[in-house]
């Protein structure tokens, strides 16, 4: 006997290739935190009374699968307003970063504050998109540098985990060249691969490792070092590629077999190609593209014809994508990027999942996988997309427990 069983549902279960895989008037029924049964609830096998111990009724509204942000750095110190106003002076995001500001200005911050002030502020963050109907999300480290910070920014990831959200966490060491190893991005690395990486891989606080390889930030060879030394040490890879400069990043990604390579708007139709064949998800991240103003577009539609699964994410972020709002996500890669509303919700639910690697855990409404989901008050799963600053979410299921609006 199930625990409980959903019925009066339309079900956008996004299981399948294209569109939302719907289900007009669907049932789900749940047992021990995850999807027992999903189907048309006149193919329920019997009375729904006899199927469950408790029947809850959707109300008639839409449900999707729980929300998965596959990319975000939500742990750091301190904020970037004031890179921002000088932004709008003209100066540009390389500009700033070549001059000791960017992501350094945030190591600087975050090397300052404490556990429990990392904490505070990142759970306030994960608390909007939370709001927002997500139950699974990404973290990764990346502002410490040193050590002894990444590890605390992971631990930090760690503990925002809870019975309401799933955390994955990322070491990205390779983010950028701290102040210490000014002129020695080699002997940076060197610090990477012998001696942190392996802290981290050692003590569990990471399930994958991701890098920046940019003209701003790490080469080729040096994304190649702590790719090998990952794989050695049985963490999955990533990668922010070619996301201000094609630098190969995808096709390097696809090489070592990526869960995902990131960001892309100048990834060339090679990449795309290394990337279909390796199976790696390409993420991209509307929110940095619109606060960066960049004008060039990933190239959305050789993912398509080439048959690359695509993500959307916040990437939330201090500077390049101040963003705690995925919703808001799903309308830019609507309106800037030219997703079909179906693709951008595959984006946030069954790619994202790929994207982690958690393909058979959550993302899709599917037996099996966990019982997460979203009720919705709308009339169709376009206007998840269609609307701007407009949250219609009325309540989360997470592993079969009901959350409402204001429990995230
Ligand atoms: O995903 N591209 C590199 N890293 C982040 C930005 C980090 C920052 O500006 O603090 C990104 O865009
Ligand atoms: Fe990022």
């Amino acid at each position: 006997m199930w625990d409980v069983l959903w019925i009066n549902a339309h079900l956008a279960t996004m299981d399948g290739d294209t569109g939302y895989a719907a289900i007009e008037d669907g049932a789900i029924g749940v047992a021990d935190g995850q999807i027992a049964w999903v189907g048309p609830r006149a193919d329920l096998p019997g009375a729904a009374d006899a199927l469950a111990r408790d029947v809850q009724d959707a109300g008639g509204r839409w449900v999707t699968p729980g929300l998965v942000d596959c990319h975000t750095h939500l742990v750091y110190g301190g904020n970037r307003a004031r890179e921002f106003a000088l932004r709008l002076d003209g100066a540009s995001y390389e500009e700033i970063a070549r001059a000791g500001g960017g992501i350094l200005s945030t190591v600087t911050a975050t090397r300052a504050a404490d556990q429990e002030t990392l904490l505070h502020d990142a759970r306030r963050r994960l608390a909007a998109l939370q709001a927002e109907g997500v139950t699974t999300v990404e973290i990764k480290s990346g502002y410490g540098l040193d050590a002894e910070t990444e590890c605390r920014m992971l631990r930090t990831a760690g503990l925002l985990g809870d019975a309401g959200i799933r955390v994955r966490r990322t070491y990205l060491g390779a983010h950028a060249i701290p102040l210490e190893f000014h002129g020695d991005a080699d002997g940076y690395i060197d610090l990477v691969c012998d001696q942190v990486l392996p802290r981290v891989a050692d003590a569990g606080l990471a399930d994958a490792v991701d890098g920046f390889l940019e003209t701003i930030a790490f080469t080729t060879a040096q994304i190649t070092r702590v790719f090998e030394t990952a794989h050695r040490h049985g963490l999955a890879v990533k990668l922010h590629a070619d996301q201000l400069t094609d630098g190969d990043g995808a096709a390097l990604a696809a090489e070592y077999g990526a869960l995902s390579a990131d960001h892309l708007e100048y990834t060339s139709e090679d990449g795309v190609e290394a990337m279909a064949e390796a199976g790696t998800v390409a993420v991209l991240l509307p929110g940095a593209f619109y606060t960066l103003r960049e004008t060039k577009l990933p190239p959305i539609d050789a993912f398509r014809r080439h048959g690359v699964p695509m993500a959307v994410a916040t990437d939330s972020n201090p500077g390049s994508a101040p963003v705690t709002s995925l919703l808001l996500m799903l309308n830019m890669a609507c309106t800037l990027f030219r997703l079909t509303t179906a693709e951008a919700l595959a984006g946030v639910t069954r790619n994202a999942a790929d994207a982690l690697g958690l393909r058979d855990v959550c993302g899709r409404l599917a037996p099996g996988l966990a019982a997460d989901f979203v009720l919705w008050d709308i009339d169709d799963p376009a206007e998840l997309c269609y609307r701007i600053g407009w949250n219609p979410r009325v309540m989360t299921v997470v592993g079969g427990k009901p959350l409402s609006p204001g429990d995230g």
